[in-house]
């Protein structure tokens, strides 16, 4: 007799039990990073708008563009106490959650293992064994995360998953309207493309970057039976990923490479999405990762990519603050990704500009189902990225 009986999924997070003190820790680490990212910005702001702006006016020198900021500021009291505590907080973040992701990583292999063999779903697992992860992501530790997204601590490595995972809880605990690690992204490009386009029934779907897939996750649902896709370079984050889908019931099909150079055939996908991606890899890259979307999607299929805002809408103060990340987090293409134009970028891979768009979409959990209906319907504005809606870019391929 065949073997009837419901399969048992384990938890991958089961082992993942930070102690009270950690736990303590965590939370102070988590208001710290509020404190410096958002506090002590803003009273950097208010010293350049009340102290630094004027002197430069007096002298006849106004800021032309961010690089001017940038010379004006990079000397002040408050940018270097601003930097510093950002800076190190940011390294807080995952510091705080290794010890116990350490504690429970052979049981976390274990489990990760089991479901990859057993795939209760259905869903997938497709590693490549010699993959060659790019050096900008194995070679740096990208938002100092310490080993960056692929670090190799054993045969089986998964542990920077769960760093990447849990640390995304604590950099967001303290920031309610920025939860878009924990899927807010997905869902409110999911709900946005469902209000927008009542006939939009996407049967298969690629998140590229896709990392532990949680912004991919919200579509699932959203989309009724549309097969899904996520591919990244780093097996950690992948292998985490299915482990968390497989826990969740959730039919996903992750896969190991690199978003300029995909294996699946031409028009394979109706909808492809991305988040928090493109500003992570080299300039000419994301040109190649276009190229890809272009040749993926079906006629009539769409892509939406969300991202910062670059560089051409913002004014000089804005763009000195948000290229932070460049010298201070390991994001060394963030300031060359944000000179780009995407819509440029869009008709260059060979997207009809009248079918391209760039826009903001609120975070929906933030925002609310009743306030993000007035927003599809056209009758409110979304906030500005990171402060309650997120900025993408995209375009449909003509049908
Ligand atoms: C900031 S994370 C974003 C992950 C996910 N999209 C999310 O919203 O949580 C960036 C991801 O890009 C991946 N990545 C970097 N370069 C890549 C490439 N060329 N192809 C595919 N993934 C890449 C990294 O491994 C990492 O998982």
């Amino acid at each position: 007799m065949p073997d009837t009986s419901p399969v048992m999924i384990a938890d991958v997070d089961a082992t993942y039990q930070p102690t009270q003190n950690e736990r303590l820790r965590q939370g102070i680490v988590s208001a710290l990073r509020k404190f410096a990212s958002a506090d002590l910005r803003l009273e950097m702001q208010r010293d350049y708008e009340t102290r630094v702006q004027p002197a430069l006016l007096t002298k006849n020198a106004a800021p032309k563009d961010w690089r001017d900021v940038d010379a004006a500021m990079t000397s002040e009291a408050s940018y270097r106490f601003y930097s510093v505590m950002r800076y190190n907080a940011q390294e807080m973040v995952w510091h705080s959650v290794q010890d116990p992701v350490e504690r429970g990583l052979p049981q976390m292999i274990e489990a990760a293992e089991r479901i990859a063999a057993t795939r209760p779903t259905g869903g997938s697992l497709r590693l490549n064994p010699d993959f060659e992860v790019p050096r900008y992501v194995a070679g740096i530790d990208v938002h100092l995360i310490p080993g960056s997204y692929d670090w190799p601590g054993n045969g089986s490595h998964i542990a920077q998953g769960a760093v990447v995972s849990h640390g995304a809880a604590v950099f967001y605990a303290s920031m309610p309207n920025l939860r878009g690690i924990g899927g807010g992204v997905g869902e409110s490009i999911a709900r946005w493309l469902k209000a927008s386009r009542p006939d939009f029934k996407p049967r298969r779907m690629l998140d590229i970057a896709t990392g532990i897939g949680r912004n991919l996750f919200p579509y699932i649902g959203i989309f009724a039976d549309v097969e899904a896709h996520g591919l990244d370079v780093a097996a950690p984050g992948l292998r985490y990923g299915h482990a968390i889908a497989e826990r969740d019931g959730l039919t996903v099909h992750f896969s190991q490479q690199s978003a300029d150079r995909i294996d699946y055939p031409d028009g394979h996908f109706d909808l492809i999405v991305s988040s928090f991606f493109f500003h992570e890899v080299p300039v000419k890259t994301t040109q190649q990762i276009l190229n890809e979307c272009h040749r993926l999607l079906a006629p009539g299929g769409i892509m939406v990519h969300m991202e910062l805002p670059p560089e051409k809408m913002l004014d000089p103060w804005d763009n000195f603050r948000w290229n932070w990340d460049t010298a201070n987090n390991n994001e060394p293409n963030y300031t060359l990704y944000r000179s780009q134009d995407p819509a440029k970028l869009c008709a260059a891979a060979g997207f009809d500009p009248a079918r391209a768009f760039e826009m903001h979409i609120p975070n929906y959990e933030t925002f609310g189902a009743a306030n993000f209906a007035k927003f599809v319907r056209g009758e409110m504005p979304a906030p500005a990225h990171a402060m309650g809606g997120w900025y993408v870019f995209g375009a449909e391929k003509a049908g």
